[in-house]
C-alpha cells in the first residue's frame, strides 16, 4: 500500500539499482515516474531519447516495483515555448505568465492540444504494455499555481466558441446575462470579450461561464489524454493526482474519465493555505489541523468514485509554504495511517530524495538530500511499511452515516460574488466537516445531483444554483436534510430565482429568503431556541411555513424544520453549528462519539483508527483491544481496534 515518487533523471544512472533495492526495503511497491520529463524525452521537436527510460522502467521493473507512468505535459520545454507562443498562459492582469517553472500552457491552446497529443501518444505507445506499467498519471495538479483560467488571446477564441454552442445567438446570450444592464448588449458573438480589466466588477454571469467554459475545458483535456493511453495501453488504470484546495474546475468531472482520483497530501503546507485563524496556524503548525489531510481524502474518495490514492504525501518539511516547519515526530507515520484509514488504497510519498538543487531542494525527501540515507520521514515509513505487513490487508470501506454534499459551482459562484468579503465556500464546507468530526462521524462527500440513498443525515453547507438533478436527489432523500444559507440563491445564468431564494427548494424548506445581510468580522448576532450560538458574517431574513427551531434577536427565523429538512439561514460560529448538526445526528438517529479538539477517529469497514494530533494522552474507549498502538494514544500516535 506504499509506493513513491522518483526522479531517475535527477541522478546518475550508476545509483538507481541501489534506490531500486532500497525502496524494496523500505516496503515500497508502487514509484510514479515521469511526469516533468519532457526535456529529456525530446530535446528537440522529433529527436527522441527514451534510453534512459527505458532502462530505468527496466531496473525498478526488475527490482519487483509497479511503475505508475506520467504524461510530461506540466513542463513543456523550452524548444516547445519558443515554437509556438500561443501554449503561454495569461493572468487576470492581461499579462503572459513566462517560462522557467512549470504549467505554463493554457488549456484553451488548439497548439497545446495538438502538442499534448502528440507526447502522449509516443509516450503511451512506447511504454503501453510494458509489464511494469500498471498505472498512468495524466499531466500533473492541473489548476496548481492559478492555472485553471487564463486571461489571453486563445482563451478569448475558445471562449468564444464556447458560447456559440451554449447559447446559439446573442439574443439568448444576452437573455441570460442580463446584458441590457450598463448596455452590455451583443450583437455577435465577435463582441464577447474577457470578464477582467473592466472599470469596474464584470457582469458576474459572464464570469461564471467564463469559470465553466475552463472547467470544461480541463476535463476534455483530460480525456484527450485519456483516450490515447487506453489506445495503447489496455489494462492499466489512469488516474490525476489533484491538489489540495484547488476548486477551480469540477473535480468531478475530470474524475469521470478516470478510473480512479489521487490526490497530493501536504497537511503542514495547508495550514497557511487554508484561512485559519492566527490561533490556530500556531497551534496546528507542526502536526496540522487534524480535519485537513482527511477532508480532502474524503473529497477524493467521492472524485474517484470510491477509490483513491494519495500520490504525493509530505515526508517532512515541504518548500512552498511561507513558513515550512519540520513534522512533529510521529506525523508522517500518522499522515500514512490516517490515509489508509479513510480508505486510501495506496498511499506514495513524495519524493524518494530531497534534491540538492534547482526550486525544491529545501522539500524533504526520504532520504536526506543526494544522499543514499533515510530521513526522519523515511524511517518513518518504514515503520508503516511495518506494521502495515504485521496487520495484513485492511477491510474495505464502507458508506459512512453522513452525506456532505460539495459542489464546485458553488466556490465559483461565492468567488464572483462574495457579498461578504469572507463568505468562502471551501472555508464553510470545511467547518461543516470539522463539526461532524468532532462528533466521531465518518463523512462521505456526495456530488450534487449525486444519490443519497442510505445516507440518515445529509448535508448540504451551500450549494448556490440547485440543479433539477439535485433537487430530485434532496427530494428522495429518507434522511435528515440540513440545507445551509445561499442554497438556491441563483439560477443556472446566475440570476436571482422568480420565487426567491431557495429558488427549486422552496417547497422542501418551506422558506422565502427576503433579504441578506452580511456582516463585518467582529460583528454578530444571537441565534436561540432549539440551539444556540452566533449568528457571524451572513445572515438571512426568512419568510417560513416551517416550523422555527431557533431565531435572531428580532425573532426572525433561523433554524427551520419542514419534515425533514433543515434550514439554516447563516453563517454559524463553532458553537452553533455543533448544535445544529449535534441536533441533526439526533434527529437522523445517528450515534455519535464526541472526541477532543486533537482526537479524530475514522472507521474503514469493521476497523477503527484514532488519531492524537495533539500534546496530551487520550485512552481509547473502554473495552476495545487495540490491534495497532496501546490502550493509551501518546500525542503523534496512532490506534486501531476492531469492531
Ligand atoms: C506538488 C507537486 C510536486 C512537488 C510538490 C512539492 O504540488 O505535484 O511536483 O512540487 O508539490 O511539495
Amino acid at each position: 500500500m506504499l509506493g513513491v515518487c522518483y526522479y531517475p533523471e535527477h541522478w546518475d544512472e550508476s545509483r538507481w539499482q541501489t534506490d531500486a533495492r532500497r525502496m524494496r526495503e523500505l516496503g515500497i511497491s508502487f514509484v510514479r515516474i515521469g511526469e516533468f520529463a519532457w526535456s529529456r524525452l525530446e530535446p528537440s521537436r522529433g529527436e527522441f531519447t527514451f534510453g534512459w527510460l527505458d532502462r530505468a522502467i527496466d531496473v525498478l521493473h526488475e527490482a519487483g516495483l509497479k511503475v505508475v507512468l506520467g504524461t510530461p505535459t506540466a513542463t513543456p520545454p523550452k524548444w516547445l515555448m519558443d515554437e509556438c507562443p500561443d501554449i503561454v498562459p495569461y493572468d487576470e492582469q492581461g499579462r503572459p505568465r513566462g517560462f522557467g517553472s512549470r504549467r505554463h500552457y493554457t488549456f484553451s491552446s488548439e497548439t497545446w492540444w495538438r502538442e499534448s497529443a502528440r507526447i502522449v501518444e509516443v509516450v503511451a505507445e512506447r511504454y503501453g504494455k510494458h509489464p511494469g506499467i500498471v498505472g498512468w498519471q495524466t499531466d500533473n495538479e492541473y489548476g496548481c499555481h492559478d492555472t485553471t483560467l487564463s486571461w489571453g488571446p486563445e482563451d478569448l477564441k475558445s471562449f468564444k466558441r464556447w458560447l456559440r454552442l451554449r447559447y446559439q445567438s446573442t439574443d439568448q446570450l444576452n437573455e441570460a446575462w442580463g446584458s441590457v444592464f450598463w448596455s452590455m448588449e451583443m450583437n455577435s458573438f465577435d463582441d464577447v470579450v474577457l470578464p477582467n480589466l473592466t472599470v469596474t466588477e464584470p457582469n458576474p454571469a459572464t464570469r461564471l461561464d467564463f469559470w465553466r467554459f475552463h472547467s470544461d475545458q480541463v476535463a476534455a483535456y483530460d480525456k484527450m489524454q485519456c483516450e490515447i493511453i487506453r489506445k495503447h495501453s489496455p489494462d492499466r488504470w489512469i488516474t490525476h493526482n489533484f491538489m489540495g484546495f484547488v476548486s477551480d474546475f469540477d473535480h468531478f468531472k475530470v474524475a469521470d474519465n478516470l478510473d480512479l482520483a489521487s490526490w497530493d497530501s501536504y497537511p503542514i503546507g495547508f495550514v497557511e493555505k487554508f484561512p485559519f485563524t492566527e490561533e490556530e496556524r500556531n497551534r496546528w503548525a507542526e502536526t496540522s489541523h487534524p480535519d485537513i489531510a482527511p477532508y480532502h481524502h474524503d473529497l477524493y474518495r467521492a472524485v474517484g468514485k470510491g477509490r483513491f490514492w494519495v500520490m504525493e504525501q509530505q515526508p517532512g518539511p515541504v518548500n512552498w509554504a511561507p513558513w515550512n516547519p519540520v513534522p512533529k515526530p510521529g506525523m508522517v507515520r500518522l499522515w500514512t495511517w490516517e490515509a489508509l484509514a479513510h480508505g486510501a488504497d495506496v498511499v506514495s510519498y513524495f519524493r524518494w530524495r530531497q534534491a540538492p538543487f534547482a526550486q525544491e531542494q529545501m522539500h524533504a525527501g526520504l532520504n536526506l538530500p543526494g544522499l543514499d540515507e533515510w530521513s526522519p520521514g523515511g524511517r518513518e515509513a518504514m515503520q508503516v511499511s511495518d506494521e502495515l505487513a504485521a496487520l495484513g490487508s485492511l477491510p474495505e470501506t464502507s458508506q459512512a452515516p453522513v452525506a456532505l454534499v460539495f459542489d464546485y459551482q458553488s466556490y465559483w459562484s461565492t468567488m464572483i460574488q462574495p457579498q461578504g468579503k469572507d463568505f468562502r465556500y471551501e472555508e464553510l464546507c470545511f467547518r461543516w466537516y470539522e463539526a461532524l468530526r468532532h462528533l466521531g462521524l465518518n463523512v462521505d462527500f456526495v456530488r450534487p445531483g449525486g444519490s443519497l440513498e442510505g445516507y440518515p443525515l445529509v448535508v448540504v453547507p451551500c450549494m448556490t444554483e440547485v440543479s433539477e438533478a439535485a433537487r430530485a436527489e434532496l427530494e428522495k432523500a429518507k434522511g435528515v436534510v440540513v440545507i445551509g444559507a445561499r442554497t438556491g440563491s441563483r439560477d443556472r445564468n446566475f440570476r436571482i430565482p422568480e420565487n426567491l431564494p431557495p429558488g427549486p427548494l422552496g417547497g422542501l424548506t418551506g422558506n422565502r429568503v427576503v433579504q441578506v445581510s452580511s456582516m463585518r468580522p467582529g460583528l454578530s448576532e444571537q441565534v436561540t431556541g432549539t440551539v444556540s450560538g452566533s449568528a457571524i458574517r451572513w445572515r438571512e431574513y426568512v419568510e417560513t411555513s416551517a416550523s422555527v427551531l431557533a431565531t435572531f434577536e428580532n425573532g426572525d427565523p433561523a433554524l427551520t424544520e419542514k419534515d425533514n429538512v433543515l434550514y439554516l439561514a447563516c453563517w454559524a460560529d463553532s458553537g452553533l453549528l455543533a448544535d445544529v448538526l449535534e441536533l441533526a445526528t439526533q434527529k437522523a438517529g445517528v450515534a455519535t462519539l464526541r472526541v477532543p479538539d486533537s482526537i479524530r477517529i475514522r472507521r474503514r469497514g469493521d476497523m477503527v483508527f484514532a488519531f492524537n494530533y495533539g500534546t496530551t494522552d487520550w485512552a481509547l474507549p473502554e473495552g476495545v483491544t487495540p490491534v495497532l498502538g496501546g490502550a493509551n494514544i501518546a500525542p503523534q500516535e496512532v490506534a486501531a481496534w476492531r469492531v
